[in-house]
C-alpha cells in the first residue's frame, strides 16, 4: 500500500489507473475510498494492466501466480516483483518463459520518498527498466545491481531500515540515561543520524573521513567510540546483516 501511495505521489499515473488486490475486500474499502479501483480477484485485476507489481510474502507468491497466469500477457504486461528472495526464473517457470521482470527492493522510507530501491532486471526492454527506475527514483534513489545481489539488497536495504532504527533507539536510550527526555533523546538521535547519512551523501566521503574530523586526541568522541567497538558495534552490525542476508536467500524455498 505504501507503493501505491507512492506511485500517485510520483504522478506517473493517476489513482484511478491502479487497481488493488488483497484476499479480504473489507481491508481494502479505505483505499477504495481514496479512489483506487480494489478487488479480491487477482486474474480481472490484471486486465488492461500495463505493469503488475507483486508485493506479497514469498509463501504467498505461487498462489498469485497461479490465479494470474491464465489471464496474463507477456507481450504487453511487464511484471515488477518486491517479493523477497523469488528470483526471476521462478516467476518464469510459473507465469511465461519469455516473461519481463524487474525486481525492487525498496524500503518502508518509500512513504517519506525517502527509500534506497535495489532494482535488477531479467529480459526487460531498456524502456522498462527506464520507467520503473524513473517511479521509484520519485520514491528516494535507485541503484541497478545483479540479479544475484538481490537478498544481499534485501538485508543491506529493506532490513537496513530496521537496523538503523534500532542504533537510533539505541542512541536515545542512551540519551535518557545522561539526562534527556525521552522525545528529546528520539529527536536528537534521528536528527544526528540524518545529518550523518546526508554528510556522506553530499560530500561523498567515507565514513572514517567524517569520523576523523571529530575526533580529537584524547577526547570524548574517540573514546566513547572505542568503548562501543570493544563492546562489538561494528562486528554486530556485519554480523545481523550476513544473517539477514543468508534468511532472505532461503525465505521462497521454505
Ligand atoms: N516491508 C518492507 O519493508 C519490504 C521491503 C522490501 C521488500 N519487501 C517484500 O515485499 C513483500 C510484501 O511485504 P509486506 O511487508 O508488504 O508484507 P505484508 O504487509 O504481509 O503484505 C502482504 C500483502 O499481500 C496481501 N496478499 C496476500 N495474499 C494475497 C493474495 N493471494 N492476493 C492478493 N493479496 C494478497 C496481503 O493482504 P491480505 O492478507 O488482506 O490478503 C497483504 O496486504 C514481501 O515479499 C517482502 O519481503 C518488503
Amino acid at each position: 500500500m505504501a507503493l501505491a501511495d507512492g506511485l500517485i505521489r510520483s504522478k506517473n499515473c493517476m489513482i484511478n489507473d491502479i487497481t488493488l488486490t488483497r484476499r479480504s475486500s473489507t481491508s481494502l474499502a479505505e483505499y477504495n475510498k481514496k479512489g483506487f479501483a480494489v478487488t479480491t480477484d487477482n486474474s480481472a485485476a490484471i486486465n488492461e494492466a500495463d505493469i503488475i507489481f507483486l508485493c506479497v510474502l514469498p509463501q504467498q507468491l505461487n498462489k498469485v501466480l497461479e490465479e494470474i497466469q491464465s489471464a496474463f500477457i507477456s507481450e504487453k504486461q511487464l511484471i515488477v516483483s518486491v517479493v523477497t528472495g523469488v528470483h526471476t526464473d521462478d516467476i518464469r517457470k510459473q507465469l511465461s518463459e519469455d516473461v519481463r521482470v524487474i525486481r525492487a527492493m525498496p524500503n518502508t522510507a518509500l512513504r517519506v520518498n525517502k527509500s534506497m530501491t535495489c532494482l535488477s532486471a531479467s529480459n526487460a526492454t531498456q524502456n522498462d527498466i527506464q520507467l520503473v527506475q524513473q517511479i521509484f527514483n520519485t520514491m528516494g534513489t535507485t541503484i541497478i545491481i545483479h540479479e544475484d545481489m538481490m537478498s544481499a539488497a534485501t538485508a543491506l536495504c529493506a532490513c537496513g531500515i530496521a537496523f538503523f532504527l534500532r542504533a537510533i533507539r539505541a542512541a536515545a536510550q542512551g540519551g535518557v540515561e545522561i539526562g534527556f527526555h525521552a522525545h528529546d533523546a528520539i529527536t536528537i538521535a534521528a536528527q544526528t543520524a540524518l545529518g550523518a547519512a546526508e554528510l556522506l551523501l553530499q560530500n561523498g566521503t567515507h565514513p572514517e573521513e567524517e569520523i576523523d574530523k571529530v575526533t580529537s586526541p584524547k577526547g570524548c568522541t574517540i573514546a566513547g567510540l572505542n568503548e562501543m567497538e570493544h563492546q562489538g558495534l561494528s562486528s554486530a552490525m556485519i554480523k545481523g546483516i550476513k544473517t539477514s542476508a543468508n534468511i532472505a536467500k532461503e525465505l521462497y524455498k521454505r
